[in-house]
């Protein structure tokens, strides 16, 4: 009985559901988006369907990391969001697994070049794109312009007012590091990121830290994925963004299967069910979350940063994706810049 409602339920929320889905037990979410979409869509996964569903929120570093540890043993079944090129790093090691939902056929084209990146191992489930948040309080106060430009965070007003994250823990601050490398090669971008150093006040460990610093008025500026500036703005802070004036940078946030799943079936019904306009549309109208949703029948949340109008970098996912770059460009990163006094 308890099986039939919960087909019933899934059928409902337009998930492709088969009869020999296992829709008991358990599923075990690694979540890297905000704590509160997290909770929204393992909350009605759950009302639909059953399924426990246990979630640990953590950065897109943090739980790549998590899964190589685990490898041979995994004990995560799915992991939702976080920038796309973790992903594609677990995807090239077989850490996550092939997977072809029947709900692929309705998402944008970027969504399924990272399924194709990742031969499969990951897909698309949003986008966003790199610029900086600023309380517009603090600057106005500090009689200071909100930056409009990479160049303009290394001008002496910004000097000790300025948050990032760390790389090693955030996928938000890797996609930094890569975009600059791309704008500007990667010389030229180390010692950008050198004499940025000095305006740095905190290295914050998840990617959304810097913009909650700046709409409490912690710091004046981030550099931070511009739709979590709109979410902090309409939280009521007083934020605005700008997109950086030499082009910038962006993400496919993504979701993978982790290979050797210990509740297979039931991640399948997640990944499935997380693809549907239903549950994409949760980011915003319960999560209150701005990034542009990968299913065309989910809608662009208002206010929400439209990616057709910002100028962005053709990012090459398949190279800042690989393995050998982001080991590459983060140890560098930590030996020339994170040990560097603050
Ligand atoms: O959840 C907000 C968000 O900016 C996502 O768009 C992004 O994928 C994620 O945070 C990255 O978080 P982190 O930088 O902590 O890995």
């Amino acid at each position: 009985m308890r099986l039939l409602n919960a087909l019933t339920a899934m059928t409902m929320l337009g998930v492709a559901a088969t009869p020999a889905m296992a829709l008991e037990g358990n599923l075990n979410v690694y979540c890297s988006v905000q704590v509160e979409w997290c909770e929204a869509i393992a909350t009605e996964f759950q009302k639909a369907t059953g399924v426990n569903v246990n979630m640990t929120q953590k950065g897109s570093g943090e739980v790549l990391a998590q899964i190589i540890a685990e490898g041979e043993n995994p004990k995560g079944d799915v992991w939702f969001g976080g920038t796309g090129d973790p992903h594609l790093i677990a995807a090239a090691s077989e850490l996550t697994e092939i997977y072809e939902s029947p709900n692929l056929a309705n998402l944008h084209e970027w969504a399924h070049q990272q399924y194709g990146a990742a031969s499969g191992r990951s897909v698309g489930i949003y986008s966003g794109a790199i610029g900086f948040g600023y309380n517009t309080e603090l600057l106005a106060d500090k009689g200071v312009e909100p930056p409009q430009c990479w160049a303009d965070l290394l001008k002496p007003e910004y000097a000790g007012e300025i948050q990032m994250a760390n790389p090693n823990s955030s996928g938000t601050a890797y996609v930094v590091i890569a975009t600059l490398v791309q704008l500007m090669g990667e010389e030229e971008a180390f010692a950008y990121l050198k004499a940025l150093h000095s305006s740095i006040n905190t290295y914050q460990r998840s990617g959304t830290g810097p913009i909650k610093a700046v709409g409490r008025g912690e710091t004046s500026v981030s550099i931070s994925f511009v739709h979590d500036a709109v979410t902090e703005a309409n939280a009521g802070f007083p934020v605005g963004y700008s997109i950086p004036c030499e082009g910038t940078g962006y993400e496919v946030g993504s979701m993978s299967i982790i290979s050797g799943a210990p509740n297979e079936e039931n991640a399948r019904a997640f990944y499935d069910y997380a693809l549907t306009a239903e549950a994409q549309r949760l980011g915003y109208e319960v999560a209150k979350q701005l990034q542009m949703p990968s299913n065309k029948d989910a809608p662009l949340p208002p206010n929400a940063p439209d990616l057709s109008k910002i100028t962005l970098i053709d990012y090459d996912f398949r190279t800042f994706g690989a393995e050998a770059a982001r080991t590459h460009l983060i140890s560098r990163w930590d030996s020339e810049i994170g040990a560097m006094p603050q």
